[in-house]
């Protein structure tokens, strides 16, 4: 009998018809290199298995296939493709930078597509936890601190990955994961139920709205309970969205229920779990342990059972029709090429310094990290090949083939600083490795490292230009090293083609569009810093350091309120100039749509792409409405001179809140709007909402 095309009749007759300890069995889900796999495979004990790394593949297709010789029901081979499979993207948050969801969607199809090729069915993707913490190492999986952007690319992940029918997505992790305190990873959370809906859901609302199969529970704690049992999270998700995909545990997380404390023993936390409502439990043999000891002791109904098991039959057999009508014209390296080059974000460009010329006759480029192949890949690169990765050395060697390129690794400062002494141009490479952000990778001081920070300087000091290029994971701590830097080009953990993607913008071939979608914070004691905070009762009115002479304001004594960084920002090696903005009828009626014009001017001489930002703010509401939120952004593109005319339409829906009560509602009122480059930019106008 095959398991294709079953309604869902036949699908109850398969489910009646299988024992207690068969259902279970597609509950649970183990690594593929777990003990004895292939003897519980073959008593049906196992529904789905995750890949690792690079052993892990072939072992999985034999799994597969001895699945299918044991049970009509298919074998599920899930994994984490975060940006890449083999070929690899830049990190997220990079891919969040270039403002470009058409972009990003094709990522995740093009690295769906490679981890399909290898027997995946099921990917972890997308993270769409927001982030305000640059001390927390999994920023780097996020699209960054804004809701608004992080709703834009949740869609885009999800339906690149499912865009062929034969990958099922997984968004992931609900939820507030992001808000871990002190931005430790695995750390409680406080969130309150607005907070809650206004800035951390959205994001999950438009994955699940977008059509994403699965879901995953977040490890840590929201308001002292864990999330992955969370009674609202669970009514939010299955009663008022109606999400009806498979809901599966993050790795060993129904195991620490007993580390939380809310659970005594395995055997609790596997009650516990399935009372809250998690299908599939990864990794904690809870379930295949326990649950049918709970229904025969009668504390669990087998109808919960039979519930979850019908989700992850009808997702299986989804994905399964689906298998064959997957058709691909993939010229991988190319996008990943675009996405390294449309990630990068200039953050300084003194006396454009910037694009070099063609042929300098010598650059000295400086820092181990020039020869690192590895940390160009990132956090989520086990299958990634840095072997057949060029090192930002090999591709400045080849783009500047007619410089003499001298390079060391500045473990001997005197060294480095003699070489710089002798060449045209100096380009240092800084920032981190590739090991120290992601999963389990939070730092107390996100800055450069001290080595780093002391070349810098001496550099400076010796009298040289320094142009930085900056490897990094998450926002850092520049305010320092900024000084000593004539240039810096942020360039992530950009992927495979990160180092050719970096030549190019260098020498010109590519002129830097990117934008932050974080806040680089002056010190990590202003953190939380992002650009949509409250007004609070008593705000600072200067800039700078006058803001220090401001009594009982909401200051620092020691430190400015601003970024040093904002979002939103990015140079590039042309000047852009807004004018003309304009809302065609200002006083709109609660049913109808904004329309928002403004002109962009490209007033040098370079070629240029431009993201338009769009913020407004409410100025009166039931509760305390943000400074400025974003609500649309366009990228376009003016050629050196070129002038354009940009449109927005905003609808009222677009500009509620939620009340006292926790309901979404939109007021009549007044209300501010910005257009520009960053979240800083003050060209604006007003507008009101009538009832
Ligand atoms: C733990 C991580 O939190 C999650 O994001 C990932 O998908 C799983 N491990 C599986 O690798």
């Amino acid at each position: 009998m095959s398991f294709l095309l079953k309604s869902e009749c036949e699908l109850q007759a398969i489910i009646a018809q299988m024992s207690l300890k068969e259902k279970i069995g597609q509950m649970n889900q183990l690594i593929v290199s777990h003990e004895n796999i292939e003897e519980k495979i073959m008593a049906g004990d196992v529904g789905s298995v995750i890949i690792i790394n690079d052993e892990d593949i072939e072992r999985s297709s034999q799994q597969k296939k001895l699945a299918s010789q044991c049970s009509e029901i298919p074998l599920l081979v899930s994994t984490d493709v975060i940006h890449g499979y083999k070929t690899i993207y830049p990190i997220p948050l990079a891919c969040s930078s270039t403002w470009n969801p058409e972009l990003v969607e094709q990522v995740a199809y093009h690295s769906a597509q490679e981890s399909a090729a290898d027997s995946t069915d099921w990917i972890f993707a997308p993270m769409v936890d927001i982030s305000r913490d640059l001390r927390w190492g999994r920023i780097a999986e996020s699209a960054g601190e804004d809701t608004y952007l992080n709703t834009v690319f949740s869609r885009a992940w999800v339906e690149g990955i499912q865009k062929s029918g034969s990958v099922a997505a997984c968004v992931k992790h609900f939820a507030a994961y992001g808000a871990a305190e002190g931005g430790r990873d695995y750390n409680s959370a406080q969130v309150s139920e607005r907070m809650l809906r206004e800035v951390y859901l959205p994001p999950f609302k438009e994955a699940i709205d977008a059509g994403c199969k699965t879901l995953m529970m977040a490890f840590q704690d929201l308001n002292g309970i864990p999330a992955s049992i969370h009674p609202l999270l669970y009514k939010i998700l299955r009663q008022e969205w109606g999400f009806d995909g498979v809901i599966i545990s993050d790795y060993n997380a129904i195991l620490e229920l007993v580390e939380h404390g809310v659970a005594e023993n395995l055997k609790e936390a596997a009650y516990l779990a399935i009372q809250a409502g998690i299908d599939v439990d990864m990794m904690s043999n809870a379930y295949s342990l326990h649950l049918e000891e709970l229904v025969l002791e009668g504390r669990v109904d087998e109808a919960l059972i039979n519930a979850s098991l019908m989700r992850i039959l009808q997702l299986k057999q989804e994905l399964i029709s689906e298998q064959n009508k997957t058709v691909s014209n993939r010229d991988d390296a190319k996008l990943a090429l675009q996405t390294a080059l449309e990630s990068a974000v200039l953050l300084k460009n003194d006396k454009n310094i910037l694009p070099l010329n063609k042929q300098p006759e010598s650059i000295a480029l400086l820092g181990e990290l020039a020869a690192d192949r590895a940390s160009l890949l990132g956090t989520w690169s086990f299958l990634g090949e840095p072997e057949n990765t060029d090192s930002i050395q090999e591709a400045i060697n080849r783009k500047f083939s007619g410089s003499a390129v001298i390079y060391n690794d500045a473990q001997d400062r005197a060294k480095a600083l003699d070489i710089a002494k002798q060449c045209e141009k100096v380009v240092i490479i800084i920032g981190e490795q590739a090991c120290m952000s992601g999963e389990a990778h939070s730092r107390s001081e996100p800055g450069i490292p001290s080595a780093q920070l002391e070349l810098l300087k001496a550099l400076k000091e010796s009298g040289n230009e320094v142009i930085a290029i900056l490897l990094s994971g998450r926002p850092l701590i520049l305010t320092e090293a900024e000084l000593y830097c004539d240039a810096i080009l942020l360039a992530w953990h950009g992927g495979t083609y990160a180092g050719d993607a970096i030549a190019e913008i260098l020498a010109g071939d590519f002129n830097p569009s990117g934008r932050l979608t974080c806040t680089f914070p002056r010190s990590v004691g202003q953190v939380p810093l992002n650009y949509n905070h409250r007004n609070t009762g008593r705000p600072v009115l200067g800039e700078g350091i006058t803001q220090f002479a401001e009594a009982y304001k909401s200051n620092y004594i020691d430190q400015t309120n601003e970024a040093l960084y904002p979002f939103g920002y990015g140079l590039n090696y042309s000047q852009v100039e807004y004018k003309d903005l304009k809302i065609l009828e200002p006083n709109i009626k609660i049913s109808e749509c904004l329309q928002v014009e403004i002109t962009v001017e490209n007033t040098g001489s370079h070629d240029c792409s431009e993201i338009v930002q769009l913020y407004v703010r409410d100025l009166v509401a039931q509760t305390a409405r943000p400074v400025k939120e974003l609500k649309a952004f366009k990228k376009v593109d003016l050629q050196a001179g070129e002038s354009r005319s940009v449109q927005f339409s905003l609808s009222s829906e677009d500009l509620g809140y939620y009340n006292w009560d926790n309901q979404y509602q939109v007021d009549a009122g007044d209300f501010d709007l910005w257009v520009g480059p960053n979240s800083k930019s003050n060209l604006y106008t007003q507008f009101s909402l009538e009832k």
